[in-house]
């Protein structure tokens, strides 16, 4: 489906997008030494491989009925990232991005939206693979999609869901300082369970101080992918979000 240009792998700082056509592929962002780049075609026989059985697609989601449950996941990766790319509209959109460790693609955290431009609510998911977790880099990569969010989109409100019982995601969204949002019910697939939900504001990220831990490149060719105005000449071409 894609051939890269040259050169489009080097792009952290760059304004001119290698990708005119789809510029969210050169999008980077960074937080406490961890680097966020948009999943790609060729990232997927990788992810495919290394998604953590803790990692949980829709429940939803049909299964083949002829592939065991491991075929059936990595077949949903692909297809997770294809509908994502290929679905894409400013009102409702999923933009998964490869976390970076010490070099190494170590997961991935997706940031998504519903009627963003009427709600300018934003929601996430992530996984990591067990063997760099407990080491912080689960909150380094949701700060980072935080930055993109409220400091680059304007988002008003991030929300997230996760069983009582997901002591690593509660922690992430506490840590960083959402705070509690009731209770929900859901049909999981094994039944129904309940989610505790939480909710980060635009004011708690600012007053958080987090912001300033953030880079984000490549931004302001993908306004339009948000339903933003098109950059003009006098925007500045990118920025950190605490400059
Ligand atoms: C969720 C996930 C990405 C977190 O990544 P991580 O790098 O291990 O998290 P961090 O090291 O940044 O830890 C963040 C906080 O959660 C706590 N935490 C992490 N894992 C924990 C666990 N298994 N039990 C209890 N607390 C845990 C940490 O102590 C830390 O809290 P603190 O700062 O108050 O000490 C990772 O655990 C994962 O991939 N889980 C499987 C997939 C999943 O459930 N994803 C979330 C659903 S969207």
């Amino acid at each position: 489906m894609e051939d890269a240009p040259a050169g489009s792998d080097t792009l952290v700082g760059m304004t001119t997008p290698s990708w005119p056509a789809w510029p969210l592929f050169d999008l980077r962002l960074g937080c406490r030494g961890v680097v966020l780049r948009p999943v790609r075609e060729a990232d997927l026989p990788l992810l495919a491989a290394i998604q953590p059985a803790d990692w949980e697609h829709d429940p939803g989601a049909e299964l083949l009925p002829a592939l065991d449950l491991s075929q059936n996941r990595a077949r949903l990766c692909y297809q997770d990232y294809w509908r994502s790319v290929g679905t894409w509209s400013p009102s409702s959109w999923c933009l998964q991005f490869a976390v970076e460790s010490e070099g190494a693609v170590a997961g991935v955290q997706s940031l998504e939206a519903e009627q963003f431009p009427v709600l300018r609510t934003v929601g996430s998911g992530s996984w990591l693979i067990p063997a760099v977790r407990r080491r912080g880099i689960g909150v380094a990569m949701r700060l980072a999609v935080l930055g993109l969010a409220f400091d680059h989109l304007d988002a008003l409100a991030a929300v997230t869901a996760a069983t009582p019982d997901n002591a690593a995601s509660l922690g992430v969204s506490r840590r960083i300082g959402y705070a509690d949002n009731g209770v929900c019910l859901t049909n999981s697939g094994r039944g129904v369970v309940e989610l505790i939900q939480l909710r980060l504001t635009a004011a708690a990220w600012r007053a958080s101080g987090h912001a300033a831990e953030v880079t984000v490149t490549g931004f302001e060719p993908c306004r339009p992918w948000f339903g933003l105005p098109a950059p003009g000449p006098g925007r500045a071409a990118d920025r950190t979000a605490a400059s």
